[in-house]
């Protein structure tokens, strides 16, 4: 036909070698050096249909139908952007100036986004959705999580999740962000609604149940309800604990089994150690504590006790408005005391543990062929050469995207 020619192969399953790679970051601590980021110095990797074929030495690469030349630059796993709530309409432009001016962060602006996102199209939400994905996707996220959570009414959360989970796998039930304004005089008619009604209505779309365990949102009791009747109706609890203040978020998470307790910037010793000996991940979210002038949470002390930790960008209107995961990857070599390999791993293989998934944040074979080729010859200048966009390509499910 004059519109297709027939290659033996289509695109999506022909295999493709990128060589020359000068580092391979491939989070497999049996291939490369040994160390948890699997480190390979001259690597080559195959790419078949949406697979890692191999990965290895460039010396030793299998023939292939197409190769690509990395010229020298490091590749990485694409980032797994576990934690983001992208499901909103207009920003809270007026509230960062303001906080940027002295005044402090409270769940109270949430309200604000409420609101306009109500008032949106489902077309208006969508469109908004694609494009922080695309702004993402461009920094190198290939899998991201997001949640519902700014719309509190059933239709509104419903609609939330069926628009997210035309776009990820990942999708997050946070009817339970804050107590819907219409009900601010009677938080236990919301938690209700949230555990029936609403969540009748947005179990089918969704994998995940979150709750924003928080002073000015909802206290243990009401966390471990939500969750708790989430998990009744099989979803997965995941949880916002510890991020302004103390509380009983973490061990609600660890008790629960939950796949991540996110934030975790409050932390006592038991918090520590309660995630130390769980499968919880800690997720950190240091966009959050930039954009609202926080304290950060401390890694180190995550880290140093055993705790598996993630790092994600939370991206929402309020209180972490970036997409950028080398961003934070930056923020958490300098200022949590993460070093560029944990960074590294904690947003790529980290993120994949806080959603319970092995099929992506590694590079060896069987995984999907998510990753990242840097215009820079290793993982590490993420973190040494800050706020400069070095993702200069992206393929996705074996698909060249960037
Ligand atoms: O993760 N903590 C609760 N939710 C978001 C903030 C949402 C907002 O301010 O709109 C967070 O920081
Ligand atoms: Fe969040």
């Amino acid at each position: 036909s004059p519109t297709t020619d027939s290659p033996a192969h289509s695109a999506s399953t022909a295999s493709t070698l990128i060589t020359n790679i000068a580092a391979l970051v491939t989070n497999d601590p049996s291939l490369g050096d040994g160390s948890p980021l699997g480190l390979i110095r001259d690597a080559a990797l195959v790419i078949d249909g949406p697979r890692v074929a191999w990965t290895g030495d460039r010396s030793k690469a299998p023939a292939t139908d197409n190769r690509v030349d990395a010229g020298g630059r490091a590749v990485l796993p694409g980032f797994v952007d576990s934690h983001s709530h992208l499901v909103f309409a207009g920003d809270r432009t007026e509230e960062f100036n303001a906080r940027m001016s002295g005044r402090a962060y409270t769940a109270g602006g949430i309200r604000t986004t409420v609101a306009a996102t109500r008032a949106a199209t489902d077309e208006e939400l969508e469109a908004n959705l694609v494009r922080y994905l695309r702004e993402a996707l461009r920094q190198g996220t290939t899998t991201f999580e997001t949640k519902s959570g700014y719309g509190l009414t059933v239709e509104d959360e419903a609609r939330a999740l069926r628009i997210a989970a035309r776009h990820t796998d990942e999708v997050t039930y946070l009817g339970a962000h804050i107590v819907s304004p219409d009900h601010a005089e009677d938080p236990a008619a919301y938690v209700a609604l949230v555990t029936g009604e609403m969540l009748d209505a947005c179990a089918p779309y969704a994998r995940w149940i979150d709750v924003f365990c928080e002073k000015g949102a909802f206290d243990g009791d009401q966390a471990r309800a939500v969750l708790t009747a989430g998990r009744a109706r099989g979803l997965h609890p995941r949880i916002h604990a510890n991020q302004l203040s103390y509380g009983p978020g973490v061990q609600l998470a660890v008790e629960l089994d939950a796949a991540s307790a996110d934030h975790c910037t409050h932390l006592t010793d038991a918090d520590v150690d309660a995630l130390a000996h769980s499968r919880t991940v800690a997720t950190l979210l240091p966009g959050a504590e930039f954009s609202t002038r926080a304290a950060w949470p401390d890694a180190r002390r995550l880290l140093d006790a055993g705790v598996t930790v993630a790092l994600s960008t939370d991206c929402n209107p309020g209180s972490s408005f970036t997409s950028s995961v080398p961003f934070c990857v930056a923020l958490a070599v300098r200022d949590m005391g993460m070093t560029p390999d944990e960074a590294v791993w904690s947003a790529t293989a980290g993120g994949a543990r806080a959603l319970r998934r092995d099929d992506v944040g590694r590079l060896s074979p069987g995984a999907y062929a998510d990753l990242v080729l840097l215009d820079a010859p290793s993982h590490v200048h993420l973190a040494y050469r800050p706020g400069v966009p070095l993702v200069t390509g992206v393929w996705r499910r074996g698909v060249r995207e960037v």
